[in-house]
């Protein structure tokens, strides 16, 4: 089965049968949100919802989500994992619960996806101090024919197994939140399909490939640790198209898909890139998979990064350090295979054909997709030859002095401070008979990797979709801001970012001039006259056309438009009115004071603004 057709098996099975709604994905870039960096699971977007804030299409919802994660970057290159992948979920805000989520997912794998039910297991929470055992979740599985593994007979198919909190335990994504006990479902990928468990279950053979995760959010952490139940219990379920794709096909890897094959010709993306690059197939060993397994993965992130609704292009900081990261490191290991001409944009170009039905974004931002890989990797050639002629001089010093290893230190100033990559240093060494400290690199390489990962948990210990007060204030703030704005400088204002912290709103509109003085004061102004009148906050759910005929403002993804019946509207009194999912204070009263600190170009005819409250 192809992953256009499981797409549309999941959509309309939780849609015609189980009366779900389907909502749009969301960006890869999470919008007023500092703490993450991607959006890596379908349950970013959906936080506020998660925490009880009402959805405008229901309780019952159906989506595919594009994801990234970077944690597992190092996994990449082995069967299953991915940067980029597709999630596809299902979620119950406050509505079904444990029994109906394994039901249908159960029946969903069996009857629609017709997984034979033998090569099926699956794992629930095992309780601990905090929470307790799923014997609920275990109980409904055990009415589906599932066995506990410590009464399994010998040659019993379809195990249950008790996992954990590493395993079977999802969230909070932040630091406090909603969260709960999971149930993991896994299908054996091996070969002995007559005796699946002869290497044991999913903890003692990797041949399980997890391909399911039902979560049931019914705990709240609270800062002091502690954890309460949820009034709202919720569903979140995470299913990987990739890997689900790959067994409905019978094949070890996604990499064996369509989802990696010339659209039209249905040629292997290498195959077609080996062509055009002139080199021989008949060279290509085994031990090339893992890298072009790299490559593949990596450039079809770096597309669907750059080519997002709210893309991003390589940079030094943020989003933009990790596309700079995943196409030097795509590019690094097309040298390593033998490939010495630009070729990223041609793999760019293949993923933009395959995926352009579904993403249409990828090919309205085709152009610059393909202009920014060009140019970062002209950059990162000019880069590789800095660190050449370093190399040189670092063998020269050496000889000089009679030696012939070169320092840790040294092998990973080349690697950090000129993105010279190791393998690359280790070549160059042999060539000039010296040896690398690698014990020393490595030491080196350790410590760099321990204080970028604290760097990462501070980031993320934020907590996710920071729903403090802070937060939620600004974004009333940057509500009234946007309508000021529209009133003092025109109706071309328009929304093209948003970023809030606990701390300040920072806020991107289409604008080409510089913002005078006087503008900002008056902006200034009417902001603060808004709060001082008191004005109350309230949402309404209207259709698309309704919101648009009243003249609310906001983002109109057309996606969402021509998805959803109703659409969720705040109003400031009856200063502004603007499509937003929320969550908003009550009354702008809260706000006391606005101020902005500061007014810059963000792009080419974006300006952006950072503004505080209540100092
Ligand atoms: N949040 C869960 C996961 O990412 C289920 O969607 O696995």
């Amino acid at each position: 089965m192809l992953a256009k057709i499981l797409r549309q098996k999941f959509i309309n099975f939780f849609v015609q049968k189980h009366n779900h709604k389907e909502i749009p994905s969301s960006s890869l870039i999470p919008e007023n949100d500092p703490t993450v960096l991607f959006t890596t699971a379908g349950m970013h977007p959906l936080v506020p919802y998660l925490m009880g804030e009402k959805h405008p299409q229901g309780t019952r919802l159906v989506d595919i989500q594009k994801c990234l994660r970077t944690d597992d970057i190092d996994e990449v290159g082995d069967a299953t994992h991915c940067t980029f992948f597709e999630m596809l979920g299902n979620w119950s805000l406050g509505d079904y619960f444990k029994k109906s989520a394994i039901l249908w997912s159960y029946e969903f794998l069996t009857e629609e996806l017709k997984l034979n039910p033998d090569l099926l297991c699956v794992s629930c929470f095992a309780g601990d101090e905090n929470a307790k055992k799923d014997e609920q979740a275990a109980e409904i599985w055990e009415s589906l024919g599932f066995v506990k593994n410590e009464k399994a007979e010998k040659n019993q198919k379809k195990r249950l197994y008790f996992y954990g909190k590493k395993e079977n335990w999802w969230g909070p994504a932040g630091q406090t939140g909603p969260c709960g006990p999971d149930t993991e479902i896994f299908y054996y990928n091996g070969v002995n399909k007559q005796n699946p468990y002869e290497k044991g279950g999913p903890a003692e053979n990797n041949q399980w490939v997890e391909i399911w995760n039902n979560v049931f959010m019914e705990y709240n952490k609270k800062e002091d640790g502690h954890f309460e139940e949820l009034k709202q219990k919720n569903v979140d379920t995470g299913m990987g198209l990739e890997r689900v794709t790959a067994i409905l096909q019978n094949k070890k890897t996604h990499f064996s898909t369509e989802l990696f094959q010339q659209k039209d010709t249905e040629k292997f993306l290498m195959e077609v890139l080996y062509e055009q690059m002139g080199i021989n197939k008949a060279e290509i060993t085994d031990s090339r998979t893992k890298s072009e397994r790299i490559i593949l993965d990596h450039l079809r992130a770096v597309t669907f990064i750059i080519g997002d609704q709210r893309g991003v292009i390589p940079s030094n900081t943020d989003q933009g350090y990790v596309v700079r990261k995943l196409l030097r490191r795509a590019i690094r290991h097309g040298k390593k295979i033998g490939i010495n001409k630009s070729f990223c944009h041609i793999l760019a170009q293949e993923f933009i054909k395959i995926y352009e039905d579904i993403y249409p974004e990828l090919k309205k931002n085709e152009q610059k997709i393909l202009t920014e890989m060009e140019k970062e990797e002209k950059k990162f050639l000019q880069t590789l030859e800095h660190g050449e002629k370093e190399f040189a001089k670092i063998a020269t010093t050496l000889k000089e002095h009679n030696q012939n290893i070169i320092s840790g230190r040294l092998a990973f100033r080349l690697y950090d401070t000129y993105g010279f990559p190791f393998e690359i240093t280790k070549e160059l060494a042999k060539e000039n008979d010296l040896e690398i400290d690698e014990k020393g690199f490595k030491e080196a390489f350790d410590k760099h990797k321990e204080l970028s990962k604290q760097g990462a948990e501070q980031k993320f210990s934020g907590g996710l979709a920071d729903n403090s007060k802070e937060v939620t204030k600004l974004h009333t703030a940057t509500h009234l801001l946007h309508q000021a704005l529209r009133s003092v400088l025109g109706n071309h204002v328009e929304q093209k970012g948003s970023n809030i912290t606990a701390e300040r709103l920072r806020f991107d509109f289409s604008q080409t001039e510089k913002m005078t003085e006087e503008q900002i004061k008056e902006v200034e102004k009417i902001v603060n006259e808004q709060i001082q009148k008191s004005l109350p906050i309230t949402f309404e759910m209207i259709s698309v056309d309704t919101a648009k005929k009243a003249g609310a403002i906001g983002l109109f993804e057309d996606k969402y438009a021509q998805l959803g019946n109703k659409i969720k509207v705040y109003k400031i009194g009856d200063f502004s009115m603007e499509i937003c999912g929320g969550p908003h204070i009550a009354n702008t009263n809260e706000l006391k004071n606005f101020k902005i600190i500061k007014e810059e170009s963000s792009s080419a005819g974006v300006r952006r603004i950072k503004a505080v409250v209540g100092k």
